[in-house]
């Protein structure tokens, strides 16, 4: 087996905000994340609003720097490498944004947006440059004379092309894409998502698939990571997870999609309203003021990871039946 292409070790992200009185209010939105992600294989990270899914990507693609842990591109860990060999390595993994118009700059035609990042990082001639940015637009479904055009001058497929390409354009082994679809209407969903699954199999890059759509993640996915304020509730196979969710909160996520609503077994016991004030307070499991399996132990402990042959479920009691 190949070493993985990206690998991540209990990383945590805070986030100080100045709260009442000038009271610091510290928010953990990464919360000891781990996980592995192969050549050519897809992870995705899923959960709702607000769980730390983009707050994950911008510290895996160096927009913001980790409070701890470590993350490792080809196993190097970036931690321990000089400023100039992690702006090597991050090379390695680039990021492709929801919003394909606002990722991109008005004011430049996208011939010189996409030859900027090899004008930075490589020693290549102009022609040469020229030259991948043309073959870098074919890839994406694009045409060279393209290249003298502005970004509005694009339908919002066309311009997520375009940031796809400038992910590819120093031929990274891993691309974070957060959200790539939800701003593009529904009939050019799918044109995205084939281009990506058509460069995947030519290229071998891996990718970090941030979304919402669970059933676009089953279709594309090896892995699947679930999350929920910031920590991994369950990690693992993506069949194994899909087939036979074991966490509370991943039969509630499935749940909540017509797809998987009739597949998927899963208490309608709320928790009280006493109970869900003491949960507030509490430092157990982050679920618990939503979970209709919590016991007073949620509440009192931190649960463990369980592992189930590498299906990993952070929960006291995971649904086994
Ligand atoms: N720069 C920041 N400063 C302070 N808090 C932040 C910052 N970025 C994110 N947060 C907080 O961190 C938590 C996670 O936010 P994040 O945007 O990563 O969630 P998300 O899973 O991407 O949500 P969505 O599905 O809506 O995109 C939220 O509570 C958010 O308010
Ligand atoms: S630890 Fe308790 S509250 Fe948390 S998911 Fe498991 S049963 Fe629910
Ligand atoms: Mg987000």
């Amino acid at each position: 087996m190949h070493s993985p292409a990206l690998r991540v070790d209990h990383l945590c992200k805070n986030y100080s905000l100045s709260g009442w009185r000038n009271r610091k209010k510290v928010i953990a939105a990464i919360d000891d994340i781990s996980f592995q992600l192969f050549p050519g294989q897809t992870l995705s990270v899923v959960g709702e609003s607000g769980s730390g899914k983009s707050s994950l990507a911008r510290q895996l693609v160096g927009i913001e720097q980790p409070t701890s842990g470590k993350i490792f591109i080809n196993e190097k860990n970036l931690s321990e490498e000089s400023k100039k060999e992690q702006a090597i390595l991050f090379r390695q993994i680039r990021m492709v944004f929801q919003n394909p118009f606002s990722s991109l700059n008005p004011h430049s035609r996208i011939g010189r947006t996409l030859e900027e990042p090899l004008k930075i990082n490589t020693s290549l001639s102009s022609k040469e440059r020229k030259d991948i940015v043309n073959q870098t637009l074919q890839q994406v479904g694009l045409r060279p004379e393209h290249t003298n055009r502005f970004p509005h001058m694009f339908s919002g497929g066309q311009q997520q092309r375009i940031a796809i390409a400038r992910a590819l354009i120093l031929e990274p082994k891993v691309i974070v894409a957060d959200e790539p679809l939800s701003a593009l209407d529904v009939s050019v969903q799918a044109q995205i998502l084939n281009l990506l699954m058509a460069l995947q199999e030519n290229l071998g890059v891996s990718y970090v698939f941030i979304s919402h759509d669970l059933g676009v993640v089953e279709h594309i996915s090896d892995q699947v990571l679930v999350m929920y304020r910031g920590q991994v509730m369950e990690y693992g196979d993506i069949e194994q997870i899909f087939d036979a969710p074991k966490h509370p909160y991943t039969r509630k996520l499935l749940s909540s999609t017509p797809t998987y609503r009739h597949t998927v077994k899963v208490s309608k016991v709320t928790p009280s309203a006493e109970f869900k004030q003491r949960a507030k307070s509490a430092n157990g499991c982050v679920f618990a003021s939503r979970c209709p399996y919590a016991q007073q132990k949620c509440l009192d402990e931190q649960p463990e990871q369980h592992n189930f042959d590498g299906q990993k479920v952070k929960c006291h009691w995971p649904l086994i039946e």
